[in-house]
């Protein structure tokens, strides 16, 4: 078995982990492991742009990003991260233009921004352009800008390596396993720091915006060795998925002026949230979809609305609205490439003549390995960090999103946490010593990986995933009961069983044996459903995207706490509630303090 030696091993190549290796590869030597090609993560799916109150448009200031994050959250973002996230991100947009990103321009030549859900002026007032893009492309752009700079940096690649086991030498993280994909051969990371950017695990789920690689293994990864989920039963559904398909329809075109029409051709936003109508935060929209659903106003009776960004319709809202601006379709063309594209491509609909058929899709999880400001994993509420173990982006939880994110704030908080996590590792790994492996570091995973290689029952790897999609789609969703959640809890638990003891798999070989590795990624699956579903059991309230039909109000009392999720040795989910949430904002600002949203 192959041993390589790094002092800063990043997990992850997209956002989070290429920001984190530009950082810490200029002070200490550092690899990437991705089990993607790096230009392949899903950071290049996000479309619509990233957050920062750089005021190009019009006037906007970071405390009022920092305000729209902690409202959008529903009060359970760390209000320390939000302002970190807010303020950081004027450097941090400033630093991608530098580093080549080829944002779109105003016609003064500065960056464009646009609107997008929950992100206003004056502390909850009118929607503000704060979102710079792209086109429809940004995270794509931010994807091959940051791969650049790492290869120039010297950044080493393991591309298409499959990490699937973190190693400890007591409490102490001292690298990684990791398949070649290619061969099937094992590998040891030895390191003085590990830091995790794998990303989400949207394929919990049926309907999803997420990439089939998207399996929360850096999550489980750590979970399995003592490190904490944080909030995990806070998963939000993006409103705007292609019927069906859950394929992402950005923000962005709401930020256009595009609107959501029932069957009635109702802009129903306008019932739901009177202020910002189709610039609500994701989890007011998704649920009033799904009412108008309920209530027989999906178009055709179907389960699905219309987003609808024709000229026609755009310019009608913006005249009775008073705005002077007016949209054409090669407006629509220029900044939405990508959407028109997609629908085009994969529903035969033309959105420049036009509306879009969509329903909300599984989008983004709020929780994730509980972090510091400088990307420290901490192990209890205490805050303790686990000695040399570090994560970022979406696997990671601030927390910074609370109970519901808003656009945008995902590759915000990419760069400003990613960044901020690269530089402490260079400052952790320069003043510590590699703590020797322990024996046979490999062991274990390697025992797991030939007990699925040589299973020998009857069920498939995607007959249990199908289930487990199937019933967290219907009731670990949008709306959630007690008797709902209870039923997807034990359907997991029968699943998990199964997957212990009857699983099969087709290919027994060694090379590029994606069978083997997806097996492996449904157990990872299996976990984090697990994880969730027992988490959004206990938390007896409504926040955020955790909504329940059974306990409809939030209950600030009881609940302005953080969940953290243990594994126990028996393999159950042990919860402690005791980690508070950081308020210090609304200790200094009346305006901060947890009240009722209103949109
Ligand atoms: O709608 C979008 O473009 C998605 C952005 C995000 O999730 O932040």
């Amino acid at each position: 078995m192959q041993t390589h030696q790094y002092e800063a091993l990043i997990v992850g190549a997209g956002g989070a982990g290429l920001m984190a290796a530009l950082y810490a590869s200029r002070g200490v030597k550092t690899a990437v492991i991705s089990k993607l090609y790096p230009t392949r993560s899903h950071t290049g799916t996000a479309q619509g742009g990233i957050g920062a109150a750089l005021g190009n448009l019009e006037e906007d200031r970071p405390e009022w990003h920092a305000f729209d994050t902690v409202k959008g959250g529903d009060y359970l973002a760390d209000q320390d991260a939000a302002l970190v996230l807010a303020e950081g991100a004027i450097e941090a947009v400033i630093e991608l233009e530098h580093l080549g990103l080829p944002f779109d321009r105003t016609p003064e030549g500065r960056i464009s921004q646009r609107r997008f859900g929950g992100h206003t002026s004056g502390f909850g007032g009118q929607p503000v352009r704060r979102a710079c893009h792209a086109a429809d492309r940004t995270g794509h752009m931010i994807l091959q800008t940051l791969y650049q700079q790492c290869i120039k940096n010297e950044v080493t690649f393991f591309n298409e390596f499959h990490v699937v086991d973190l190693i400890r030498n007591g409490d102490t993280v001292v690298g990684v396993v990791a398949v070649n994909i290619d061969d099937g051969e094992l590998h040891v990371f030895h390191s003085k720091a590990v830091l995790f950017a794998t990303g989400g695990w949207g394929k919990v789920w049926e309907i999803t915006s997420n990439a089939h690689s998207l399996t929360g293994d850096g999550n489980v990864i750590t979970y399995r060795r003592g490190v904490p989920m944080q909030d995990m039963e806070f998963f939000q559904f993006h409103p705007t998925g292609i019927y069906k398909m859950g394929i992402l329809i950005t923000e962005g075109v709401r930020g256009e002026g595009g609107v959501l029409l029932n069957d009635r051709g109702e802009r129903f936003m306008e019932r739901y949230a009177p202020s910002i109508k189709d610039l609500a935060s994701r989890d007011v929209i998704s649920r009033a979809i799904y009412l108008e659903i309920q209530e027989g106003r999906g178009i055709k009776g179907q389960r699905y609305v219309h987003l609808d960004v024709t000229p026609e319709t755009v310019n009608r809202y913006l005249a009775e609205a008073g705005e002077s601006r007016r949209i054409t379709g090669e407006d629509v063309e220029a900044k939405l490439p990508d959407i028109l594209d997609f629908c085009r491509t994969y529903l035969g609909v033309d959105p420049v003549r036009e509306p879009m058929p969509v329903q909300p899709t599984a989008h983004y999880g709020m929780g994730g390995i509980p972090t510091d400001l400088d990307g420290r994993a901490i192990s209890d509420e205490n805050r303790t960090p686990v000695p040399g173990l570090y994560a970022a982006g979406e696997c990671a939880c601030v927390s910074v999103h609370g109970a519901n994110r808003l656009g945008t704030n995902s590759l915000t908080d990419l760069i400003v946490f990613g960044r901020l996590s690269g530089k402490h590792m260079v400052q952790y790994c320069q003043g510590v010593d590699f703590t020797p492996l322990p024996d046979n570091p490999a062991g274990e995973v390697e025992a797991e990986l030939e007990r699925i290689r040589k299973s020998s029952g009857s069920t498939k790897p995607y007959q249990l995933r199908a289930e487990m999609q199937h019933v967290m789609m219907d009731h670990v969703g949008v709306f959630r009961t007690a008797e709902g959640m209870q039923t997807a809890l034990d359907t997991v638990r029968r699943l998990k069983e199964k997957y212990r003891t009857d699983l099969v798999i087709d290919d027994r070989g060694k090379r590029f044996n994606s069978d083997l590795l997806e097996a492996w990624e449904l157990g990872c699956l299996l976990d984090i459903a697990e994880v969730t579903t027992v988490s959004a059991l206990a938390r007896e309230e409504s926040r955020g995207a955790h909504s329940r039909d059974d306990f409809p109000q939030r209950d600030d009392e009881k609940w302005m706490v953080h969940t953290l999720a243990y594994p126990t040795p028996d393999g159950e989910v042990r919860l402690n509630h005791n980690k508070t949430v950081d308020l210090s904002l609304a200790e200094k600002d009346e305006r901060f303090k947890p009240k009722e949203r209103v949109y």
